[in-house]
């Protein structure tokens, strides 16, 4: 189970001025208990580790073993929501040196020119399979780089071949990708309607990307399960850290930095990112979420967490037990010094650093927010990706705004469409 401890507000934070936001943090949790708050036709994901469909999650595993019988490379094509999860589990759980498996390449993320041309040009002469997940099948950046890998697709296979390499995930009512889909006959596999990509990284959205590399789903949906279960207690970790994070940007704390010792868990931060910000950051409104990787940024951006404005608070993930450890050997000449680590383990070094720099930060004016998780796996994932959307939830709600929209999203995408001249933006 993942723990909240958040001991060092009591430096920072009154009883009252967290009693405030308890108040309407409870409505909140009557809110989305009673699925009539705004957004409420977006809650698909609060019941899917239940819900979710068993014959589509047998599909899923049968793919991802095709994918991994004719294919070297299987490129995840979307962005946002259709990527960040599957991207955040796999590079948790994968390990950093590997030639083994099926080698999972993401893209349509960005519009970068160079870096399609050169994906291009690695797949030459590759066998691979593209899962193109768009909820709306209508964006940009997905659509723009499916176009690209098609054409190389049609080169690469045989006409009946070929649709054994295309892979779809979208709506499962409506959009371009879904005709384009069931017009050739496609693998096809679905977003619920009732669920926004930044919280759908446990339904097919993820689960055939992390799938295809080696991860154990069924344990990820079993720790999503047992979150969902133990998330409807009343005094729950959620509550915990949904509480305590808007009583600090009620106090005027408007940053918060999620903070791992272990780089692997950095995409964990990218998607949490997205999924606080989209959900939180509308009216005017939010906590900006920002991320660092420690110790590397202590280098680079530990002196103005130390020093720099105070409008800062930390949510630090702390892994209690770490995937591999070694010892410090000993050096009989020990010029560098460290013969006085010499027979300690290099996580007790790390874990020493982290306690060290919560210290300081503490004592610097930054509250802090430790996260708990026992080991970083596919149950614990799957239980953390859910504790995330509920505390996200939770947190919107007691914000009064709507978790479930992003309508800025649109602004850029208008103006964009209008520079390029697309049919119905001539105005
Ligand atoms: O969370 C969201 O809803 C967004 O980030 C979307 O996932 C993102 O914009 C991609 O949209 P789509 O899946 O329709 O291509």
């Amino acid at each position: 189970m993942i723990k909240v401890n958040a001991e060092s507000i009591e430096k920072f934070l009154k009883e009252d001025e967290i009693n405030k936001i308890r108040e309407s943090l409870d409505k909140a949790v009557i809110t989305l208990e009673s699925k009539e708050g705004e957004g409420s036709d977006f809650l698909g994901w609060v019941d899917y580790p239940i819900t979710y469909d068993k014959n589509e999650l047998k599909r899923i595993k049968e793919a991802a073993l095709t994918i991994n019988r004719h294919s070297e490379c299987l490129v995840v094509i979307g962005i946002g929501g259709s990527y960040l999860g599957a991207k955040a589990a796999i590079s948790a759980l994968s390990p950093y040196f590997t030639k083994e498996g099926v080698e999972i390449i993401f893209a349509g993320n960005s519009i970068s020119s160079t870096y399609l041309s050169e994906l291009r040009d690695y797949l030459f002469d590759k066998d691979f399979s593209v899962n193109v997940i768009s909820k709306s099948g209508t964006t940009t950046e997905p659509a723009l780089t499916y176009r690209v890998l098609f054409e190389l697709l049609k080169k690469r296979y045989m006409k009946e071949e070929f649709k054994e390499h295309i892979f779809f995930t979208t709506d499962k009512e409506k959009g371009a990708l879904r005709e384009i889909g069931l017009k050739e006959g496609y693998e096809m596999f679905t977003v619920p309607s009732d669920m926004g990509g930044r919280y759908s990284v446990l339904s097919a959205v993820g689960l055939l990307p992390i799938a295809s590399a080696g991860i154990d789903i069924d344990k990820m949906l079993e720790g999503a399960r047992d979150a969902f279960k133990d998330l409807k207690e009343k005094q729950n970790p959620a509550y915990d850290y949904a509480l305590v994070r808007n009583a600090l940007y009620k106090k005027g704390y408007k940053i918060e930095i999620m903070e791992s010792y272990e780089p692997k868990l950095s995409f964990i931060s990218e998607w949490w990112k997205q999924l606080f910000g989209e959900s939180e950051g509308k009216d005017h409104k939010g906590i900006f979420p920002a991320s660092c990787t420690f110790t590397t940024d202590l280098h680079s951006m530990g002196q103005y967490i130390q020093e720099g404005e105070r409008h800062l608070f930390e949510t630090r993930l702390h892994i209690e037990e770490v995937k591999a450890d070694l010892d410090i050997p000993f050096d009989k000449d020990n010029l560098d010094g460290l013969n006085y680590l010499a027979g300690k383990s290099v996580d007790y070094v790390n874990k020493t650093a982290e306690e060290a720099t919560a210290k300081a930060h503490i004592d610097g004016g930054v509250p802090e927010i430790k996260i708990s998780i026992p080991k970083v796996d596919a149950y614990n994932l799957g239980y953390l990706f859910y504790f995330f959307e509920k505390a996200c939830a939770l947190s919107g709600y007691t914000l009064d705004v709507n978790p479930f929209n992003q309508p800025g999203v649109e602004a850029y995408k208008k103006n964009m469409f209008v520079l390029l001249k697309k049919p119905g933006y001539e105005e």
